[in-house]
């Protein structure tokens, strides 16, 4: 039995909802054949896949950032607008691919708008200046009276886009990214394009690249230097993480959710010391702006092809309930993480695929579907006591990992356990200290297939959510849960004294 103990009073504040954010890069099929394809019968007049959009409409996604990932490091924002025929056609050395330049900034601000997300664009930090970055933002924010404003408007976009929230580069940290740099240099170039960005347009979001992930021999070290830098321009500082499997060791696999927790403990450290240094009040946050399972399709040699078939991932059930807990994390640390996006949203390692004018919903959509819909409010912290189980070289960790939202309004609590376990099923009682659990609203569950189950254009519907076991009983909910498995409960409740 794992027993859950909530008060409202412990809470770690609002969830932002861009946590549920996603990731759409120029690479491999992902914007090409994924999110635009003029030649499909499923396209809008804009050449928009209007099954992609609808798929992404389930995922409530408030946040999509673009163009790159990788890909941005090369990247001139100038070949991506304008009329069509006249833009050019270019070598993209990340991806070794050929780049049409048919969808460009102002298409990917249009998508936005269709799919009702907010765009996040990232700047070339890598061959690009500070300069360039900033004629993006008068570009895509002023109104009109200078030069690149006035570009947007001949363009056909006689309103300023207004995108507020800006990453400053990509992964500046890894030897494989274009223009990579030591810290220092990174950091002073971040610092002058944030500045001249936040001269042209005061109302923006800066995000400084932090470590591309904790296996980076300059993990902390490289973030820390840029925060001291960058601190009075940058409002969040990204962290990246892939989740791997190579050693097909599902119980240390399914354990992720410790790794997340000590990743975003390390940033809170960080923060806090930073800002201590500083002597400041001002509050900087993590953007966790690429996060997904990735370890299978890894080749990078796209054949100097338009749209190659790159990073295809085929997703499976221990894949989903990893992606669970990375969301199960930022909720947790709602008070750190205010954004996250999905890595990445269709075709290239994503929930969703497309093969001609058909779609396909891999195993990882359906958690990402399940949170996004019920996470609401604000995030309780839960106290989990109950047992643990051998995760391999992780050594005992808890066999049940929890996550739980209280929107007061409409008195719902959301509770989110994902059982690690490959043998026991949990059986989990949630208490909340302070009010009594009334009816189960719903209760959604993964689960009771095998880890290695995939959903594929055959089958499509192996991993998808059934009806879980839920019940309200003497003020408090009890839900069990397949091993290994998710289950996602909401529970009318009354709050009250404390009991
Ligand atoms: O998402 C795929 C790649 O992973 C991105 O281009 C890069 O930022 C990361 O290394």
């Amino acid at each position: 039995m794992t027993t859950i103990h909530v008060h409202t009073k412990h809470n770690a504040g609002p969830v932002d909802r861009r946590i549920f954010g996603g990731f759409l890069e120029h690479l491999g099929r992902a914007v090409y054949e994924g999110v635009y394809d003029p030649g499909s019968r499923r396209s809008d007049p804009n050449g928009f896949r209007t099954d992609v959009l609808e798929a992404l409409r389930g995922m409530r996604m408030p946040v999509v950032r673009y163009p790159g990932g990788n890909f941005v490091s090369a990247y001139d924002w100038r070949d991506g607008v304008g009329p069509r025929d006249q833009r050019p056609r270019r070598r993209d050395f990340a991806w070794r691919s050929i780049e049409t330049n048919q969808f460009g900034t102002d298409e990917f601000i249009q998508w936005c708008r269709a799919l009702g997300a907010e765009p996040m664009l990232a700047v070339n930090l890598g061959t690009g200046t500070p300069d360039s970055a900033a004629a993006l933002v008068e570009y895509c924010n002023l109104g009109s009276g200078t030069a690149w404003a006035d570009q947007r408007v001949a363009n056909g976009h006689k309103e300023p886009h207004g995108v507020k929230l800006w990453c400053l580069g990509n992964e500046m940290d890894g030897p494989w990214q274009a223009g990579h740099v030591p810290a220092d240099i990174y950091a002073r170039s971040a610092n002058v394009a944030a500045a001249l960005m936040k001269k042209m347009d005061p109302s923006i979001q800066t995000v400084a690249c932090g470590s591309s992930g904790r296996w980076m021999g300059t993990y902390l070290e490289w973030d820390r230097v840029v925060l001291e830098t960058c601190w009075d321009r940058v409002d969040y500082i990204s962290a990246h993480r892939y989740s791997t499997n190579h050693e097909n060791d599902a119980a240390h696999f399914l354990a992720e959710g410790v790794e997340i927790d000590r990743i975003l403990d390390d940033y809170a450290g960080l923060i806090s010391y930073v800002r201590g240094r500083r002597r400041s009040d001002k509050k900087v946050y993590v953007s966790f702006d690429e996060w997904n399972v990735w370890y299978r399709q890894r080749s990078e040699e796209g054949r100097w092809e338009e749209a190659p078939h790159l990073l295809e991932e085929v997703y499976n059930f221990e894949d989903a309930l990893v992606c669970a807990q990375y969301l199960s994390a930022f909720i947790r640390r709602a008070d750190l993480v205010k954004i996250g996006c999905l890595a990445q949203i269709v075709n290239v390692i994503a929930p969703i695929a497309t093969r001609g004018d058909d779609l396909l919903l891999q195993t990882i959509y359906h958690p990402f579907v399940l949170y996004a819909q019920n996470a609401a409010g604000i995030s309780l912290r839960p106290v989990v006591e109950g047992p643990t189980y051998r995760a391999g070289r992780r050594g005992e960790v808890p066999r049940v990992d929890a996550a739980a939202t209280l929107d007061a309004e409409s008195g719902r609590l959301a509770v989110f356990l994902v059982n690690r376990s490959l043998e026991s099923p949990a059986s989990v009682e949630v208490h909340l200290a302070d009010g009594t659990i009334g009816g189960v609203r719903s209760c959604r569950m993964l689960g009771e297939v095998d880890v290695k189950a995939e959903n594929t254009w055959d089958s499509r519907e192996a991993v998808k959510p059934r009806e879980g076991r839920a019940e309200a009983k003497n003020g408090m909910l009890r839900v069990d849960v397949p091993a290994p498995g998710l289950c996602v409960a909401v529970a009318d409740v009354a709050l009250g004294a404390d009991t």
